[in-house]
């Protein structure tokens, strides 16, 4: 069976042209003129471009007492409806527990994925055997290993403990990402603005202030640097971040940056509403900053000094939040956004005309794709390619509201917010799984993207070092 997307507009992440869209079975065919297939679709109007990858989100996660409430079935469903075909999220062990025991209750968890998907392994606590796990880990298809610097005595590894998990890193080809933050002056601001009283949501914003972003960004990219892999910063929200990602870049450093849509679309004044669950619903880490740090944000990711639009997609009810009531530090920390990633990031990025439509197609999709050695199985329109096509109608707008989203939370944080474009289509795999407003892929249908490791950086960077190493001097 084969299906022609016939009369769109084909957008790359390198170029923009008119041209049909061939797949047969899970694959792109042929891109161009003069085609035909068993079954056509009317892209008319619309661009067609390569499905979303998230590479960060928290799909059916125990967090801080209780557990996200998007699970795999709802939260894939609601990736797919907004355009984007795979998800890249955090298997998480508890501490002592074997990183390939987290690994087997995530593969339960996601069993009921909607959209292909695929995992990066926490580092929550350091020993020999996670050294060891850490080899069978990439064995097995996850090549990335995230590091919390917050959360203390939680999730949280100190510098000992991640420059040893970077140089396992550097030997087995794999990434670090990390959540910088400095989780020991955190957790100081937090008693401290808890003594002085203020228990509101905004003692969140307060105890995590950009400064402490960046100190944890600078000190993770000389870890880095030391034990000669590359790193993800994960969730870049501040100007101080970015300048740490951008200088190392500079330096010459093999550096990755991820804004969410969320930083760079909501503000700080979100936590001063006095409606308490309004501003707990928005309480995420890092914190919503101010227009400065948003503008700096859009400027990197046409820079190029950030590459990748993520959401972080962690979403808890009102209810859960509530457990945070007369304390900030108990809100659970996340917000969600898996389904409007797309539709805000164009209505805020290239209706604008901060980004280009490639501009837009590289950070929701290839460069990741490209950071993640999944280039190009996914991320682009090209013969080849899994056939993850979204077909997107540029008037097709709509007004973002919770009554209407696949998301099982009772809130969106873009609420009220007016998009001008949406999937008409969303194809993953072949399929036509997102219809013109209805799902029409099965639950469970999705499956899991193995990568390899040794992506081109890390070759280059191995190369790199091991001719610029420090050496004794022959005497
Ligand atoms: O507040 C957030 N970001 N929650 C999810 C966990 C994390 O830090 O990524
Ligand atoms: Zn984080
Ligand atoms: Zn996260
Ligand atoms: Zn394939």
């Amino acid at each position: 069976m084969s299906t022609l997307i016939k009369n769109g507009t084909v957008v790359n992440a390198d170029r923009t042209w008119k041209a049909d869209v061939l797949i047969e079975g899970e694959h792109i065919k042929a891109v161009g003129e003069g085609l035909s297939g068993d079954t056509t679709v009317d892209a008319e109007g619309c661009f067609v471009f390569p499905g979303g990858i998230d590479p960060h989100t928290h799909l059916a996660m125990p967090f801080m007492g209780t557990t996200t409430a998007d699970d795999w079935e709802s939260g894939t469903r609601a990736a797919l409806s907004g355009g984007t075909t795979m998800v890249v999220d955090f298997c998480i062990p508890g501490h002592g527990q074997p990183l390939m025991d987290a690994w087997a209750e995530w593969d339960k968890k996601s069993e009921t994925a909607y959209a292909d998907y695929a995992y990066h392994m926490c580092v929550t606590y350091w020993n020999d055997q996670v050294r060891e796990d850490m080899g069978k880990v990439v064995g097995k298809g996850v090549t990335t290993f995230k590091h919390f610097m917050a959360y203390k005595g939680a999730l949280m590894v100190n510098d000992e403990e991640m420059f040893a998990s970077f140089q396992r890193c550097a030997e087995l080809g794999a990434m670090p990402l990390v959540h910088a933050e400095n989780g020991d002056l955190v957790a100081a601001l937090q008693q401290k603005f808890m003594r002085e009283g203020v228990t509101g949501p905004e003692g969140h914003a307060y105890s995590r202030p950009p400064s402490v972003e960046g100190e944890a960004a600078n000190r993770a990219i000389m870890i880095a640097d030391a034990a000669g892999c590359p790193v993800y910063i994960v969730h870049v929200s501040s100007i101080e971040a970015h300048e740490a990602v951008a200088r190392a870049r500079a330096n010459g450093q093999r550096v990755y940056g991820e804004p969410l849509i969320q930083h760079l679309t909501l503000d700080e004044s979100e936590y001063f509403n006095p409606d308490w669950d309004h501003a707990a619903r928005r309480v995420m880490s890092p914190p919503f900053r101010n227009k400065k740090h948003q503008d700096d944000l859009w400027n990197g990711l046409r820079a190029g000094s950030l590459q990748v639009v993520a959401t972080d997609h962690c979403a808890f009810t009102t209810e859960q939040k509530r457990f945070g009531m007369g304390d900030f530090t108990k809100i659970p920390n996340g917000t969600g956004g898996l389904e409007d990633r797309l539709s805000v990031l164009w209505t805020a990025g290239v209706e604008t005309g901060r980004l280009t439509m490639n501009e837009f197609v590289a950070a929701t999709s290839t460069n990741i794709a490209k950071i993640l050695n999944l280039y190009p199985r996914k991320g682009a329109i090209m013969p080849g390619a899994e056939a993850d096509v979204v077909v997107w109608d540029p008037k097709a707008g709509k007004t973002i509201s919770a009554k209407t989203q696949q998301s099982a939370i009772d809130y969106n944080v873009f609420e009220g917010t007016k998009v001008s474009a949406t999937p008409r289509y969303t194809f993953s795999r072949g399929e036509c799984v997102w219809q013109e407003g209805k799902l029409t892929g099965q639950r469970g249908r999705g499956r899991f993207v193995p990568r390899a490791p040794f992506p081109a950086d890390a070759v280059a960077l191995r190369t790199f070092k091991a001719m610029t190493a420090d050496k004794a001097v022959a005497r």
